[in-house]
C-alpha cells in the first residue's frame, strides 16, 4: 500500500516526506538509473581497482592462495566504511546540507557490505575444514577463544552482524517505517562498527607489521576518520551557534 503511494508521488514528481529533507545535499538524487551510473558503477570499478592494486603490492613469499585475499578485501571494506563516515563532514566543509540520510552514503554503505561479505567468506578459508570448521575461529576445547586470534574473530563477527543490520535498515522501507530520527540513531552504529573493524585488524596483527601497505592503510584511514569527525563536530557546533545568534532565531526555554 505505502509502495503504491510512493509510486504515485514519484509519478507526480513529489518526494515522499522522509526524503524531502535531503534536497541540496551531496548525493541525494534518488533515481535508480542515475544512482547506478553515478554511484554504483564508479564504486564497483574503484573498489575492484583498489583490490587489484593491493593484490599487486601484497608481500608474498609463497604462491597465491584464496586466504591471501583476506587483507586486501578487508582493507577495501575498511576504506569504503571510512568513506561513509567522511561524507557527513565533507558536506559541512563544502557547505552543503547534511541530512540524516543521502543515497550516496547509503550506496557507499551497500558496497561496504558487499566487500565485507566477500572478506568474511575469504577470511574463513584459512582454518575451516568441514561444515562446522568455522567454529574453531571462536571456540577451542569447548571454551570461547580469547587470545588475539579469537578476539580478532569475535570483533569481526560483531562487525559483520552490525553491517548486515545496517544494510537491511538502509532501505527506503525501514527509513519510512522507523522515521528519520530513530533511523539515524540506529545508523550511528556505524561508529561502533568502525571501532570494531579497527580492533579486529589490530587483533589480527596489523600493528605488528608496520611497514606492510595494509597496516599503512589502516593507520591512514583511522587518522582520516578521526580528523574528519573532529572537523565535522566543530563545523556543526559553529553552524549551530551562528543559527542560534541569528536575528529572529527561536529560543527554546527550559529545555
Ligand atoms: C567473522 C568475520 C570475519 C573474519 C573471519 C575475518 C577474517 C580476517 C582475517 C583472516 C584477517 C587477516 C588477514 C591477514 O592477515 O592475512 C582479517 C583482517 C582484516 N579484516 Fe577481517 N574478518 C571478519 C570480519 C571483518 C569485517 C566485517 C571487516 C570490515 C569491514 C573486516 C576488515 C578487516 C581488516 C581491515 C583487516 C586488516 C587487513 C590488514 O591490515 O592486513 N573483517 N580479517
Amino acid at each position: 500500500m505505502s509502495d503504491s503511494i510512493d509510486t504515485v508521488e514519484r509519478a507526480a514528481g513529489v518526494a515522499p516526506p522522509f526524503l524531502r529533507s535531503t534536497r541540496g545535499a551531496l548525493g541525494a538524487g534518488r533515481d535508480l538509473r542515475r544512482r547506478l551510473l553515478v554511484h554504483h558503477v564508479p564504486l564497483a570499478l574503484a573498489s575492484t581497482a583498489g583490490l587489484l592494486v593491493l593484490l599487486r603490492v601484497r608481500p608474498s613469499d609463497s604462491g597465491f592462495s584464496i586466504a591471501q585475499l583476506a587483507s586486501p578485501t578487508g582493507d577495501v571494506a575498511l576504506v569504503l566504511l571510512a568513506l561513509t563516515l567522511l561524507l557527513g563532514p565533507a558536506s559541512l566543509v563544502l557547505r552543503r546540507r547534511s541530512p540524516p540520510h543521502t543515497y550516496l552514503r547509503r550506496d557507499v554503505g551497500t558496497w561496504t557490505a558487499i566487500w565485507s561479505v566477500v572478506h568474511v567468506v575469504v577470511g574463513f578459508q584459512g582454518h575451516t575444514r568441514g561444515a562446522f570448521g568455522f567454529v574453531r575461529y571462536f571456540f577451542a576445547d569447548g571454551k570461547p577463544l580469547i587470545d588475539s586470534f579469537g578476539l580478532g574473530n569475535w570483533t569481526g563477527l560483531a562487525a559483520t552482524i552490525i553491517i548486515v543490520l545496517l544494510l537491511v535498515l538502509s532501505t527506503d522501507r525501514y527509513l519510512r517505517e522507523l522515521k528519520s530520527r530513530p533511523w539515524k540513531v540506529l545508523q550511528r552504529l556505524n561508529y561502533a562498527l568502525f571501532a570494531l573493524v579497527v580492533l579486529h585488524a589490530i587483533f589480527y596483527g596489523a600493528l605488528r607489521r608496520m611497514t606492510s601497505p595494509f597496516s599503512l592503510i589502516l593507520i591512514t584511514t583511522t587518522i582520516a576518520v578521526l580528523v574528519g569527525q573532529a572537523v565535522g563536530i566543530w563545523l556543526y557546533r559553529r553552524n549551530d551557534r551562528v543559527r542560534a545568534s541569528a536575528p529572529g532565531a527561536r529560543r527554546d526555554v527550559g529545555g
